[in-house]
């Protein structure tokens, strides 16, 4: 039996997991496939750097372009990250014939139309389950699970570093910055943890999620953005006395071929199975039109849950050589893109507001509401001992986003509001 040989681009926390899957379970996996698995060569940025596994340090470089000019090498395993130059090796690795496996989402999101097409020019797979919730195979599930239904809906807990620091503020009063700090330590956050906290990485996933669901090109500018920097444990603690919890939420939706999708701090209803996700687990739901509704919940990022992934598409990678079908299995978005306008997006919505205490301003806030046609659910008038001002609490019905803009936009100019302290997304 012939080895199939993988270069490894990356060890550091998934490229360690990827190597301790390969060799705990080599009996296992090779049994599966019918081959050895072997870790050819690997490429790092400093080969003087201590490890946490060992590796003979013969097969260690500093240059990707040995891993992926080695003639003897038949699968790519990325796990290093980046974009513009692992795009180049990704593509270079293609011509060659390589097959790929990456956890990048940053790449696949932006350029993962241009691979998959180079892949399919030259018969080769790219296979990036870990780029979505680590450890969940959604997008396996998407692709081939879904394939009989039409998706309209999913809703995803998707970075784990965020869920983490959400939930340890909701449940330990902790601070956020203590937080991101002890998330960086275990591995979760990316190493510019801003992607993280400011939502673009689960925009990049909602952005691959999205194009596989809906079979439509979806790209990053078509997700509208806001992350978790802004949210304090005082916005949390309201959340829980109205009865929701506050996350991260990707949501893409589509109606008659038209879709939108958004991430944003969102107050869940507490009773949402999604609601009771906490800690580095991530979770998505997917509503089908046939299969109503479905969730799948798991660890979303560090060593060995996204190591998982990647050495099950490896796994894939070698079955499809055995049977000489590599790159005939890419879906291929086929629908075209229609995103619906702010007029057809409809959502509740969540308000605190810091106003003058005095009689008259309940009604000329609500007569702006009234206004823009937007109903509300309840309003709440408190006082607060720390704060002159009195705060009112503004639960909206369903309203469309256009018509938000608008009250938001008019609220800011009334005099009698001193702050718009918080505009949170409601669901469920
Ligand atoms: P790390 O920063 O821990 O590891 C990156 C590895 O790549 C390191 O070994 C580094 O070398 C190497 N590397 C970086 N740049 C280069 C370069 N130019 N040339 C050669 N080697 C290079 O990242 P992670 O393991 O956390 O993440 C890897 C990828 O997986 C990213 O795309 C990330 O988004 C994705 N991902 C991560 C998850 C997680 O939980 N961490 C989960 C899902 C996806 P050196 O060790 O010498 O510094
Ligand atoms: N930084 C990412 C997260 C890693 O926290 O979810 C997994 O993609």
């Amino acid at each position: 039996m012939k080895p199939v040989k993988v270069g490894l681009l990356g060890l550091g926390t998934v490229g360690t997991g990827v190597v301790r899957i390969v060799e705990g379970n080599q009996e296992d996996l090779s049994s599966q496939v019918g081959s050895p698995i072997v870790i050819e060569r690997i490429a790092v940025k400093n080969t003087e750097k201590a490890r946490d596994i060992e590796v003979d340090a013969a097969i260690i470089t500093d240059d990707p372009w040995e891993v992926i000019r080695d003639p003897e090498i038949d699968v790519i395993v990325e796990v290093m990250g980046g974009i513009a130059g692992t795009k180049e090796y990704i593509l270079e690795a293609l011509e060659r014939g390589k097959h790929i496996v990456t956890a990048n989402k940053d790449l696949m999101a932006l350029h993962g139309s241009e691979i998959l097409a180079k892949a399919q020019e030259k018969q080769c797979d790219v296979f990036y389950e870990a780029s979505v919730a680590g450890g969940i195979p959604i997008i396996r599930t998407l692709i081939e699970g879904f394939s009989s239904d039409k998706i309209v809906k999913i809703m995803g807990i998707v970075n784990g570093t965020t869920n983490y620091i959400l939930s340890k503020m909701s449940q330990e009063g902790a601070s956020y910055l203590d937080v991101l700090k002890e998330a960086q330590e275990l591995g979760y956050a990316e190493s510019d943890p801003t992607s993280d906290v400011e939502g673009l990485d689960a925009a990049r996933k909602m952005a691959i999620l999205g194009t596989l669901g809906f079979r439509t090109n979806v790209e990053l500018s078509d997700v509208s953005v806001s992350g978790i920097s802004g949210v304090s444990k005082e916005d949390i603690a309201f959340a829980k006395r109205l009865g929701y919890e506050m996350k991260l939420l990707g949501i893409a939706e589509s109606h008659e071929d038209e879709f939108s999708i958004s991430v944003q701090p969102t107050m869940i209803r507490a009773s949402h199975p999604i609601a009771s996700v906490n800690g580095v687990y991530n979770a998505v739901y997917v509503y089908g039109q046939a299969v109503g509704e479905t969730m799948f919940y798991g660890a979303g990022a560090g060593a060995m849950p996204t190591a998982t992934s990647i050495v099950a598409d490896l796994v894939a990678v070698i079955k499809n050589l055995k049977l000489g079908v590599n790159g005939l299995k890419q879906i291929v978005p086929y629908k075209q893109k229609k995103l619906k306008s702010d007029e057809d997006i409809f959502y509740k919505n969540f308000l605190l507001l810091h106003v003058d205490d005095k009689a008259g301003v309940l009604a000329k806030i609500t007569q702006v509401f009234a206004e823009y046609d937007v109903s509300l659910d309840s309003v709440v008038q408190q006082a607060n001992s720390h704060n002159p001002d009195a705060e009112i609490i503004i639960v909206t019905h369903n309203a469309s986003k256009a018509s938000m803009n608008k009250v938001m936009r008019h609220l800011e100019q009334l005099k009698v509001i001193h702050r718009i302290k918080s505009h949170y997304r409601v669901e469920g």
